[in-house]
């Protein structure tokens, strides 16, 4: 019986996903401030949209995490929105990719 129980144990632990993101703590926090302050500015201090399109919880779910992630890497080439590769890491952007959707981490 055991043995069946911790062979169910893993696998519920093989089918969650790894853990949201790498990032946390200290740089987390600094990434929350930088898209209130900086992707606010355009997007709307509650992402509500501004210049730039509404980013809400509800739209960005729509998205898979590696695309939103390279949105904010690249940006959208020819519209206002800037590619943020120069100020964050891979990580950092799929951190925020994971926020806007709203995933815990
Ligand atoms: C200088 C203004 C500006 C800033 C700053 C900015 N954006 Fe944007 N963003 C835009 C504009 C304009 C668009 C819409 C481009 C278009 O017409 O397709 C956009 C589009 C987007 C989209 C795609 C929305 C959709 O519906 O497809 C995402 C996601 C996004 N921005 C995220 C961010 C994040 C995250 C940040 C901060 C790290 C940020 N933006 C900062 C102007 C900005």
């Amino acid at each position: 019986m055991a043995r069946i129980a911790a062979l169910c144990l893993g696998l519920m632990a093989a089918a969650t996903p790894v853990a949201a993101s790498e990032v946390e703590g200290a740089r987390a926090a600094e990434l929350k401030h930088l898209v209130i302050q900086d992707c606010g500015s355009c997007h709307g201090l509650t992402m509500k949209g501004g210049l730039g399109r509404p980013i809400t919880r509800d739209l960005m779910q729509h998205y898979d995490r590696e695309i939103l992630r390279d949105i904010i890497l690249d940006g959208i080439p020819g519209t206002a929105m800037p590619p943020w590769r120069p100020l964050m890491s891979e990580a950092d952007a799929m951190w925020i990719a994971d926020y806007l959707r709203g995933v815990d981490q």
